[in-house]
């Protein structure tokens, strides 16, 4: 079963960045399954790029995206974006260097407590303030 799950509440109001925001939670997924399989560490590290560039191609359409439909508070929304890149990166920077479990516990943590209220709640107000 999936460790990340998506349901209604993770809405946007916008299809398109749904569909997006699930491929970002089928990559953690990926990861999270690599982790738990304690699979070799180039398959880790293959997972945790994957996450990664996803994560910054969506972060990149999407501001592409709230500029093309008039959204304020644009340059607000990209730091919080690179914020959570520089988190990735982090996190694929300690492989190696902590055990599965704060592995596990970080990528956790950077899902429900950081992109997930995102998700919730910047993405749902800068939509909201498209002209
Ligand atoms: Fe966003």
């Amino acid at each position: 079963m999936d460790h990340f799950v998506w349901d209604d509440t993770y809405k946007t109001g916008d299809q398109k960045i749904d569909q997006e925001h699930k491929r970002i939670f089928s990559a953690a997924n990926i990861l999270q399954k690599a982790i738990d399989q304690k699979s070799e560490g180039a398959i880790l590290d293959k997972a945790m790029l994957m996450l990664l560039e996803y994560t910054t191609l969506h972060f990149d359409r999407e501001i592409t995206f709230f500029k093309s439909i008039g959204c304020s508070d644009i340059d607000e929304h990209r730091q919080a974006h690179q914020e959570l890149v520089d988190e990735i990166v982090l996190l694929r920077k300690s492989y190696g260097q902590v055990s599965d479990e704060d592995l596990t516990r970080q990528l956790e943590l950077w899902m429900v407590k950081r992109l997930l209220p995102h998700i919730k709640e910047s993405d749902v107000d800068v939509l909201k303030s498209a002209r």
